[in-house]
Formats: C-alpha cells, sequence, structure tokens
C-alpha cells in the first residue's frame, strides 16, 4: 500500500511515522510512505501558500493552485482509492474506517491548516473527510499520523506475529483482555491462575470473558453496539 501525506509541516508527520512498526512495514516494503511539502509546490516567489480569507477576521486559508498542483502531479503517476482530508468536520475515525482504508492501494491524505482551506478543494478535489475525535487540533498533520498509523499496522506483514494486529482492542467490537508477563507474582501481585494453568481452551474462555466485562464497564456505549450485534 502506498499513502501519501501533502502537509505544510513535514516534520510532524515525519517523526511519527518513521519509526517503530510503521518504519518496518517501509523497510519491508508492506507500505511507502511519501510526505510531501505543499510549499514545494508553491507557485509563489516567496513559497507563499496561504492567503487572506476573503471573509475579514477568517485568517490565512491554504490556497488552491499548491494543492491542485501536488495531486495532480501525483494522479499522473497512479490512480489513487481516495483522497481523504483530515477536518473536526469529517466522519468519525473507527477500526472499521481503518479496516478499509487498509484494503485500498494508493491514497492521498492532505493535512488540514489551522485556518482551513480553499473550500474549492474540499468540493473538487478531496473524496473523503476524516476527523480523529471532536475536538480541534492546530493543524492535521497528527490526525494523519494517526490514520497512517492505524491503517499501516493492519496490513499484512507490518506486525510479526506475536502481535498479531487480529487481537487489537476494537476488531471484534470489544477492548483487549488485560496481559501479563513474568514474573508470576511480584510484590504479592498475582497474575491470575488460569493463565498459568496452561489450558489453552480455557484462557481463551477466560480472555473473552474479560474482554466482555471491560469493555461493559469502561465502554458501555461499545458494549451496546457488540450485545445487539451477537
Ligand atoms: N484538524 C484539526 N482538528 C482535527 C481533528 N479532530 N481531526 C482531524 N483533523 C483535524
Amino acid at each position: 500500500m502506498r499513502i501519501d501525506i501533502l502537509t505544510v509541516i513535514p516534520e510532524i508527520v515525519e517523526g511519527a511515522v518513521n519509526n517503530s512498526i510503521l518504519k518496518k512495514a517501509q523497510e519491508n516494503n508492506t507500505a511507502t510512505i511519501q510526505i510531501h511539502s505543499l510549499r514545494e509546490y508553491s507557485e509563489d516567489r516567496f513559497n507563499r501558500i496561504d492567503d487572506y480569507a476573503y471573509s475579514a477576521g477568517a485568517g490565512m486559508v491554504l490556497k488552491i493552485e499548491p494543492v491542485y498542483k501536488a495531486i495532480n502531479h501525483l494522479k499522473s503517476q497512479r490512480e489513487y482509492d481516495e483522497i481523504i482530508y483530515t477536518s473536526p468536520d469529517g466522519e468519525r475515525l473507527t477500526q472499521k474506517i481503518s479496516n478499509q482504508l487498509s484494503t485500498y492501494k494508493n491514497i492521498i491524505i492532505l493535512c488540514g491548516h489551522y485556518k482551513g482551506i480553499d473550500q474549492r478543494i474540499r468540493d473538487h478535489l478531496v473524496t473523503r473527510e476524516i476527523s480523529i475525535g471532536d475536538y480541534v487540533l492546530t493543524g492535521g498533520e497528527l490526525a494523519a499520523a494517526v490514520i497512517a498509523d492505524s491503517v499501516v499496522r493492519l496490513l499484512p506483514g507490518a506486525m510479526g506475529d506475536e502481535t498479531s494486529a487480529l487481537t487489537d482492542s476494537f476488531q471484534d467490537g470489544l477492548l483487549a483482555p488485560p496481559v501479563y508477563t513474568r514474573p508470576a507474582e511480584f510484590n504479592g501481585w498475582k497474575v491470575p491462575e488460569i493463565l498459568l494453568s496452561g489450558n489453552d481452551a480455557l484462557i481463551e474462555e477466560w480472555k473473552l470473558q474479560q474482554a466482555i466485562d471491560r469493555t461493559r464497564s469502561l465502554r458501555p456505549d461499545l458494549y451496546k453496539q457488540f450485545d445487539d450485534e451477537q
């Protein structure tokens, strides 16, 4: 899978996508993540990419030309399944959306800009708007990194077997059960007896029950959805 991220501040995205699992996924060619600075597409001799809004008091707005040029350049090289704009106005990111995006071959993520972008970009170039939650960030870079992270980790080959994305919280509509490692006792705090029993079937049953109990008490909204679907 290939993800092209268009941004005014590449540095914010770089740290997030060039470490840990996302770095590994790029090294083993599971994913390609290209970060593009919109300034490189500026048609202005001062490399400006924003301008005053027509309406007073709205601040600086990301101009249409550099975005149009960057998207056209990418589209001339390959077909894109989706051109995503990160914005608090968008549909809320869920595991289901990340799962869907992970089946795509090529996507572009256009990072939102603090005072907005020319509406014509959203009307004519963007195919989907995604929010990572009901709060406002200073820019869309962190949101783009969240989307890229949640998608790439799902790709076959991105993670080793022992940390399969299939056992994540939310993947089956439930929070993940608790996990423990050695020692079996620390400070008098013990690992649940069942995990030391060696009985795989009983352990699986226990894990499911823990996941259900945790979801019911910590996220009743998720639990209701899970229960309705049973
Ligand atoms: N840009 C600013 N706030 C955002 C949010 N909550 N989600 C996605 N992009 C954003």
